[in-house]
């Protein structure tokens, strides 16, 4: 059955990122359509060595696709998702969109594949981005082996997740400080540059940010909601790669040697944790354009009982959404979702 998949916001960042994921794994589609708003038809977007013409998302056919990757803001995917997901076309979503909704599964195919099974009941999977995943493929093998109780997270966020301007912001503010230039915040609240803000999104009503809460709602909806989470996000004037450090409280004794065992042999994960060497433990710079999740400087905690401390870090342009995306449509293609006729499925 021959399968046809539509990337929408296949202009933007995280669009082309998954153009580049599913060239790279040789995804098997026989026809990759590249959409994006009425603004941006005709602009050319790299499939490998072919080149696609953003079409008008809404001349589209949807109900002429089996799949369509949306990576669009979250208003934009609000708006479509219903609309294409109604018209028989499966959507993976990459936006925040509809991460919380029950009726949407959550998956992060390194961590809850079986989770993919859900999308019968709106035809629409939401997948997590980086962040939230780099943290969850590492709890994910520490939880059934011993029982994750809590964890207390502060991250180090890099400025690609908030997208290109705020790249450039970064850009620009650090050139400008050379040359007494005052900087100008624009994408974020306070300058970038020489800095860091603890502050990532807007604030609730009982002081997290939405990323603090988001982290732990999407943690526990993919792992288990009774693990107990408390973040603290902060941008940092890096450009790709984000570090977590995070202390986890577990119900059964695990010793950090244990632990370094348990994770060097799960899938996705490369400890890098030598106390002698110089290069003993992995940096947000050291991760860029790999796939791996890094764990580095595990360690006992001495002050709680059952306790671990440990450094997580990967590139969140590669190892995020987008990838996640993907590997949830080879999931669907593999577990032969695609291989009934459109009009066959609900
Ligand atoms: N950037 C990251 O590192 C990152 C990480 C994790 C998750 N995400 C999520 O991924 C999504 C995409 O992010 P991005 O940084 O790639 O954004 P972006 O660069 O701004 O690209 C957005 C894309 O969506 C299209 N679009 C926007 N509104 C549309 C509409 N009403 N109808 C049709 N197409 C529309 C745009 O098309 P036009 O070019 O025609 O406007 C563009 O192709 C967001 O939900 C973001 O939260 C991003």
């Amino acid at each position: 059955m021959a399968l046809k998949v539509a990337i929408l916001g296949a202009t933007g960042m995280i669009g082309r990122e998954i153009l580049n994921i599913m060239d790279e794994r040789h995804f098997d589609a026989d026809e990759v359509f590249a959409l994006a708003s009425r603004k941006s038809v005709g602009a050319e977007v790299s499939f490998g060595d072919r080149i696609l013409k953003a079409r008008d998302a809404e001349q589209f056919d949807w109900a002429s696709c089996q799949l369509c990757i949306m990576a669009t803001g979250d208003a934009a995917a609000r708006k479509w998702g219903n609309k294409i997901s109604q018209a028989g076309c499966i959507v993976i979503d990459t936006s925040r969109a509809f991460r919380a909704d029950p009726q949407t599964p959550l998956v992060a195919p390194g961590v809850n594949p079986d989770a993919v099974e859900g999308y019968t009941k709106r035809n629409l999977i939401a997948v997590p981005d980086g962040l939230t995943t780099q943290l969850a493929v590492v709890l994910k093998p520490l939880h059934e082996a011993a029982g994750v109780v809590r964890v207390v997270v502060a991250t180090y966020q890099s400025v690609s997740s908030a997208g290109k301007r705020a790249m450039d912001e970064l850009w620009v503010q650090t050139k400008g400080i050379y040359v007494n230039q005052a900087p100008t915040p624009k994408e974020f609240p306070r300058q970038i540059a020489f800095n860091v803000i603890p502050q990532v999104e807007e604030f609730m009503d009982d002081g997290y940010t939405e990323e603090e809460w988001r982290i732990s709602a999407e943690i526990r909806k993919m792992i288990d909601n009774d693990i107990q989470i408390v973040a603290t996000c902060v941008r940092v004037p890096v450009f790709a790669g984000h570090a977590e450090a995070v202390h986890i409280e577990l119900a059964e004794p695990l010793p950090a040697a244990e632990a370094r065992a348990l994770l060097r042999q799960s899938p996705g994960i490369m400890v890098v944790d030598k106390r002698d060497e110089e290069d003993g433990y992995v940096t947000p710079v050291d991760s860029i354009g790999e796939w791996a999740t890094y764990v580095s400087r595990i360690r006992d905690d001495p002050t709680v009982e059952n306790g671990l401390a440990m450094w997580i870090v990967a590139d969140n342009l590669r190892n995020g959404s987008a990838l996640n995306a993907v590997e949830t449509a080879e999931l669907l293609r593999n577990r032969g979702v695609f291989n009934a006729p459109l009009e066959a499925r609900e």
